[in-house]
């Protein structure tokens, strides 16, 4: 036996033989590295020895050492994975759990393709939804180049190394195109993950809690050694960036993936309506314990690819695909206690502690009560759920997950309710604060109505500013902020603390440098990733917020449209005084609506509406078109706008706002980019009939080609799209003097076949 023997040719006693080399090997390279500083090999050769040693002790789990160089950690501390820019987005996928869902998918795909009810159907492929994590692995010339974890979507972790260990995955392809990014699942068999549990158990190393956990666990270790010896597997599904098409159809990109060389499950099938794919989602479903790996749901992909593309994306789901989740798991246990927590909008949620149970696989302390109807045994209509049985502490409760979501409690069994136990008190009251919480007419929600004052909305606010979609700072995570908040010497209680941090701890005596946790790097580390996120997107600012309504799709629609923060900024504050008559208007129509009758209600209520607008004081012309220009946004409604002036109007959040914009640099934002197309940067306004696509398809391609597309004409817009029927809007544009175009010209503007 020598050192080049193939791990499948050793036999027990040399691979022990073998393992006792490799351990002293290893060891004293990390001597010569870490200790020393003197690296006495390449690092591509220690990473071969760890391999090598890994590889022998999945071969025998016997044989692993007491001083195994797989349970050592590889990488000095602080180092992590590079980033990865995704070249094409990782979407994740709606979700569905009733065959009425999917046939609401369906129509709703037929709807935006336009498509007459009888028109064919559409065909899709049905297959498992594997329950790892997705991995994008990118091909150049044949050559695996890249391999990257999905992270945000956007922006991944670097894995490269470790997908080079894992045997499904091939390290060349025959016949590919050059440059092609294949996506899919890594997952563990059920029989490898008890087979790892058991020997991490004997080692008296880390065990994991499902299979997906192990998975993601391995695949993200610092130390490709330790992912080799990991039984990893994976499964093609989709893909990224291609210089040339796999193929037409899904069913047959899959195959072409299939004879490149990657498993691809065996049960996709493909199905000609909806009848075909429920009964595929059934068998499936039959089949699921029986399949050796876990799989939570069925995905539905549209088959024909010319199609999907029409489709394209939501904001982080493809409108061509959806996953059919199986039923949530359930469990029976005690409800010990009601908390309310208070969140960064101030909403009174309140949280069922419980006696832990296992559902599904997980254990279970904490589940979601939603809000007070519905623990009074009420829906948002105030009709009755449960069949009006309310949620007392004591009961016996039954928890549901599904997926990935929060559990929930489902069900109350009032046989084993305990004597005395008294109906919930809502609390009228916030608890962190005490200020009062109300309730507005038509939110399900109760508020607290401290503000900033109440130091829970405070801290969730904080927490929502530093989390991932928002200033993603490394380092200050939830944790960090909780104990920042309460830090009386160097405390962060706004968004603009944060980047007076450093400043701040230089002219303080008690350095960050010296509390617990922290050194002279770390703390070095923490000012730095501050200072890095300094300069930051505009759709990132205004997500970061945290207004109330104002989410992540919201923030980019904003951001696209105004471009820059002062212009964003100005046109909120012009839009302030109409806000306010816009919201009166709303009350009196809501008023109206309960007491009129039917007939001729709509004109009652446009009156009204009317009425209130031209009331004394009188709304400056540029107050009403900049609210115009706010609610014509497309996307964003009013409800959104009131909330953008509201949080903006209010004086403590006002100026926490500014010292914020202050200490940044903000990103300008252009419209979506798209090079050489003729409508890039133009503000365009669809009206009347579309005939050739729907008005939400029509939307979506102007957007794809950098255009930004708006609900109202005004002197800002550029180009008006009339069919049949365009009524005002058409009028107002040839007030205004605007390009105004038919469906052919506009198809023909765009070079659409
Ligand atoms: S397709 C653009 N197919 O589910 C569509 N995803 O909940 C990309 N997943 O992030 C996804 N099995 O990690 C697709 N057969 C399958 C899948 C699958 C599992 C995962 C994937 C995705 C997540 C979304």
């Amino acid at each position: 036996m020598g050192k080049g023997t193939p791990v499948s040719d050793l036999t027990e006693t040399e691979a022990a033989q073998e393992l006792a080399r490799l351990a002293e090997e290893i060891a004293r390279a990390n001597r010569a590295y870490h200790t020393q500083d003197a690296p006495e090999i390449a690092d591509a050769e220690y990473d071969a020895l760890k391999r090598r040693n890994a590889g022998i002790e999945a071969r025998f789990p016997d044989l692993v050492r007491a001083d195994s160089p797989s349970d050592q950690i590889g990488a000095p501390v602080g180092e992590a994975f590079a980033k990865v820019a995704h070249s094409v987005r990782m979407m994740s996928l709606a979700n569905a759990f009733e065959a009425e869902d999917i046939r609401e998918f369906n129509r709703t795909i037929r709807r935006y393709l336009g498509m007459d009810d009888d028109a064919p159907g559409v065909a899709y492929t049905a297959e498992p939804k594997i329950d790892g994590l997705s991995l994008s692995l990118r091909y150049e010339g044949g050559a695996l180049v890249q391999a990257a974890t999905r992270g945000d979507g956007e922006t991944g972790e670097n894995v490269t190394a470790n997908a080079r260990t894992i045997a499904d995955i091939p390290q060349r392809l025959d016949g590919a195109p050059d440059v092609l990014e294949v996506r899919g699942e890594v997952y563990m068999s059920h029989a490898d993950f008890a087979a790892l549990n058991e020997r991490q158990a004997e080692r008296g190393g880390k065990t994991f809690a499902n299979p997906r956990n192990a998975a993601a666990g391995s695949l993200r270790q610092l130390d490709a050694g330790i992912t080799a010896g990991r039984p990893l597997r994976f499964f093609a599904y989709a893909w990224g960036e291609v210089s040339a098409p796999l193929a037409d159809t899904q069913m047959k990109a899959i195959a072409r993936l299939g004879r490149l060389g990657f498993q691809t499950n065996p049960l996709t099938r493909r199905c000609e309506g909806i009848e075909a794919m429920l009964a595929h989602y059934a068998e499936i479903e039959a089949q699921r314990a029986t399949l050796g790996y876990d799989i939570d749901g069925v995905v539905y992909k549209v088959d024909d690819l010319g199609l999907q593309r029409r489709l394209g994306y939501r904001s982080t789901t493809p409108r061509w695909a959806i996953a059919h989740k199986f039923p949530a798991e359930l469990a029976w246990t005690r409800l010990e206690k009601i908390e309310i927590q208070v969140g960064r909008t101030g909403a009174l949620s309140p949280v069922a502690r419980l006696t832990p149970v296992t559902v599904g696989g997980v254990v279970v302390s904490n589940a979601t009560l939603h809000n007070e109807d519905y623990i009074a045994g009420r829906d948002a209509r105030g009709e009755e759920i449960r069949g009006g049985k309310d949620i007392r502490e004591g009961d016996w409760v039954q928890v549901f997950r599904a997926g990935d979501v929060i559990p929930k409690v489902a069900d109350v069994d009032l046989s084993k309710r305990p004597e005395g136990a008294a109906p919930y008190r809502f609390p009228t009251e916030c608890p962190e604060c005490g200020s009062d919480a109300v309730r507005e007419e038509g939110d399900a929600v109760r508020r607290c109505t401290g503000g900033l004052i109440c130091p829970a909305q405070a801290v969730e606010k904080l927490k929502h500013f530093v989390s991932r979609a928002a200033f993603d700072i490394e380092g200050l995570g939830a944790r960090q902020i909780e104990m920042f908040y309460h830090d009386d010497l160097l405390p962060i209680r706004e968004p603009a603390d944060i980047f007076t941090l450093k400043a701040r701890d230089a002219k303080n005596v008690a350095k960050l440098k010296n509390r617990e946790g922290y050194g002279e790097k770390s703390a070095k580390n923490l000012f730095d990733a501050i200072d890095e996120k300094r300069k930051i997107p505009l759709n990132r600012l205004i997500f970061a917020l945290g207004i109330r309504h104002v989410g992540e799709v919201a923030s980019a629609d904003l951001a696209r449209h105004f471009g820059s923060w002062d212009r964003l900024v100005a046109g909120i504050d012009a839009a302030g005084p109409a806000a306010r008559r816009h919201l009166a208007a709303d009350a009196a129509a809501a008023q109206e609506r309960r007491q009129a009758a039917s007939e001729g209600r709509r004109a009652a209520i446009a009156a009204t509406k009317a009425a209130i607008w031209a009331e004394d004081p009188p709304i400056a012309p540029e107050a009403r078109a900049a609210w115009d220009d706010l609610v014509g946004i497309d996307g964003i409604g009013a409800t959104v706008a009131v909330s953008l002036v509201t949080a903006f109007q209010q004086k403590a959040e006002r100026a926490s706002i500014d010292r914020l914009a202050s200490e940044l640099e903000v990103q300008d934002m252009a419209p979506r980019a798209a090079e050489g197309s003729p409508v890039a940067g133009k503000t365009v306004v669809f009206t009347g009939t579309l005939e050739r696509m729907t008005r939400a398809e029509a939307k979506a391609r102007a957007e794809a080609l950098g255009a930004r597309v708006s609900g109202s004409v005004s002197a800002k817009t550029d180009l008006l799209v009339a069919g049949p029927g365009a009524g005002s809007k058409a009028k107002k544009a040839a007030e205004l003097g605007v390009e105004t175009l038919d469906e052919d010209g506009w198809l023909a503007l765009i070079g659409a076949p």
